[in-house]
């Protein structure tokens, strides 16, 4: 594999090797076999793939947790060593690579910008909008392998990609769990020992609620969740909310669910100091 933090050397490499499609696994680092196995995927789809590790300033819109986020590149690159062949790129690109300057723009995501993720972290998918579409120009991949954990920025994704008319195709790739069924985050490794042993609760909890739809009204699924998790020292509910899969629009009713259609139980906690989301496809049976 290459090892490239300039455009310049990204973009001539790429042109001199020209192959196609050309697969790309955006990350930001810290990676765990979650990450590996979007890559694994890239890999079997694309005769070269681009995977970037960029700690994007712009979507983080707390100091501290942009500060605190986990970083190991050498660990990163072993890890990758491992997948990529001869010709696949890992593109290290520095902040002032990405933003010669200040990146300005404001994206309009309509609904998937009011619900959950967007009302606890404001501007947060404008910088993944700002970021997402700047690793696009840049790189020009013909596929994209995102994560289904991260539920809401694939659907943000995806309605960027409508809206830029960009003809990337976006890959979800499924949530890949611990043993124990917590979902694999970089955060996971910030989390202190106590909390850590808990937090699989989390998922029993959205497959608990998934199973419970079937004879129970959302409200009362709600207060299970509520319950459930806050029984746990230093756990605290963010939110869980039942949404449609486009747009994201929350079902406050079971009665309002279409049988056949698509939702998701989506859940975010806060684990100790750690903030850590999750999802599970929910539906009428
Ligand atoms: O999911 C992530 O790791 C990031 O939000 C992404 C898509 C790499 C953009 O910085």
């Amino acid at each position: 594999m290459k090892v490239i933090s300039t455009i310049n050397e990204l973009q001539s490499t790429l042109k001199s090797l020209s192959l196609s499609p050309v697969g790309f696994v955006p990350t930001m680092g810290a990676l765990h076999e979650g990450h590996l196995s979007l890559v694994r995927t890239a890999a079997e789809q694309s005769p070269v793939v681009v995977v970037s590790i960029f700690v994007n300033p712009t979507q983080f819109n707390d100091k501290n947790d942009l500060k605190n986020y986990p970083r190991d590149i050498a660990k990163d690159l072993g890890l990758l060593k491992n997948i990529l062949r001869e010709n696949d790129i890992v593109f290290t690109p520095s902040v002032e690579e990405i933003y010669p300057v200040e990146d300005k723009r404001v994206f309009s995501f309509g609904n998937l910008d009011l619900v959950m993720e967007a009302k606890h972290r404001p501007g947060h998918f404008n910088g993944v909008g700002q970021v997402v579409s700047r690793l696009f120009d840049i790189v020009k991949p013909d596929l994209a392998i995102f994560g289904l954990k991260d539920f809401q920025q694939l659907a943000v994704i995806k309605e960027l990609v409508r809206q830029t008319g960009d003809k990337v195709k976006i890959i979800p790739h499924p949530i890949i769990r611990e043993k124990d069924g917590l979902a694999m985050s970089s955060r996971n490794m910030l989390l202190e020992p106590e909390i850590r042993m808990n937090a699989p609760l989390i998922y029993k909890t959205i497959k608990q609620a998934s199973l419970m739809i079937r004879e129970n009204d959302i409200p009362e699924i709600q207060l299970m969740v509520k319950r459930n998790i806050e029984n746990l020292e230093n756990f605290e509910l963010i939110y869980f909310e039942i949404v449609d899969d486009t747009e994201l629009k929350p079902v406050e009713n079971r009665a309002e669910m279409i049988a056949g259609e698509k939702y998701y139980g989506c859940i975010a906690v806060k684990a100790g100091k750690i903030r850590l989301i999750d999802n599970i496809e929910i539906g009428l049976v």
